[in-house]
């Protein structure tokens, strides 16, 4: 029997349906009538543009945040693994992981260090909304575990998951910082259906980056030699690909701003000309002034504090907090209160 599993909690086109609501809600919606938005200028409401972070990652995409994640001013992931190198077995100790559930594995590359200081580990449950991405890790895992059992699961873990009949404690991994992608409500939200999925003796572990030095975060979205705009800009590639639109990506550039009062980075694009795009599966043309900007991600830095208060308004205790040496990233894990 072989130990790989693959459930697919996505209908076939959820993808392309999802894109084409992302994209036509986000390119006309209007700021006075979304609470998401700020609408602090009087007068007829503009169109303030924005798009979710998670139509980067295509292939190419894909490849340019693996790509980023070796830039020498994008520290989280080297911080973060700091962590997990010198916690693992602490983690492991405490939890007594049977499963171990990651959201958003993508290449599992990170918690292979933590999969190999659970010696109990029964199965390996990856989430990620690639396909190629779950097989490929899943591969490579059992080349080297060929005992675990890994039952991957196609699901977008925003949208409410359902988790196999696996025998617990259960982990439940969220790491990268990716909680930061999302809007506060967003995150009480996903922290609430996180905290369904977890019984008493289950836990959470869950990577957050730190707020520190403007100049750090700016350099960190904005690199010397253009990854992060070529990332930024993969968006556009990827709805002229799959929506048929004809997006220039060299009419834009990358901007990323550290926003003080809330407390997290945003990345935009700027149309450098008075411009109007088509994008015919939505039969639609959108107009963009010189000058002006859409927003494509926020990645929210946090600090103790507040990831405590957030993870108790969803049920959950912290228990554990672990920094790197320089206090940049955290890795924080709690329990069902
Ligand atoms: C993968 C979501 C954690 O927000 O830092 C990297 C994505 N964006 N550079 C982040 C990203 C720009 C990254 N996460």
């Amino acid at each position: 029997m072989s130990p790989f599993l693959l459930t697919r909690t996505l209908p076939e086109d959820a993808t392309g349906a999802a894109l084409r609501a992302d994209v036509l809600h986000g390119l006309t919606r209007s700021a006075a009538h979304d609470p998401a938005q700020d609408s602090a200028r009087p007068g007829p409401a503009p169109t303030v543009k924005s798009l979710p972070p998670k139509w980067f990652y295509d292939a190419r995409g894909s490849v340019l945040f693996e790509e980023i994640t070796t830039l020498p001013e994008y520290y989280p992931t080297r911080a973060e693994r700091e962590i997990l190198v010198a916690r693992a077995a602490e983690i492991a100790e405490v939890t007594g992981a049977r499963t171990l559930v990651e959201l958003g594995s993508g290449s599992s590359e990170k918690t292979r260090h933590l999969i190999d200081a659970l010696p109990a580990l029964h199965t390996y449950v990856p989430v990620d909304v690639s396909e190629s991405a779950l097989t490929g890790a899943a591969n490579t895992l059992l080349a080297e575990r060929p005992a675990l059992n890994v039952h991957a699961l196609v699901a977008d873990f925003t949208r409410g998951l359902a988790l196999p009949g696996t025998p617990g404690p259960r982990l439940v991994a969220f790491l990268g910082g990716t909680i930061g992608n999302l809007l506060p409500a967003e995150r009480a939200a996903f922290l609430g259906s996180v905290r369904g999925l977890l019984s008493p003796g289950d836990a959470l572990l869950l990577g957050t980056d730190l707020v520190k030095d403007e100049s750090v975060l700016v350099s960190a979205y904005d690199d010397a030699t253009g990854v992060t705009a070529a990332f930024n800009k993969n968006v556009l590639h990827v709805i002229n690909r799959e929506l048929g639109a004809d997006f220039d990506p060299d009419a834009f550039t990358h901007v990323a701003v550290w926003d003080s009062a809330r407390e997290w980075m945003e990345m935009r694009l700027r149309s450098g000309v008075d411009q109007t795009v088509k994008i015919p599966a939505l039969d639609l043309a959108v107009h963009f002034e010189r000058g002006e900007e859409m927003r494509t991600e926020i990645s929210a830095k946090f600090r103790a504090e507040g990831v405590r208060a957030e993870l108790a308004d969803a049920g959950l205790s912290l228990t554990h907090w672990w920094t790197d040496e320089r206090n940049r990233f955290a890795l924080s894990l709690s329990t069902p209160s």
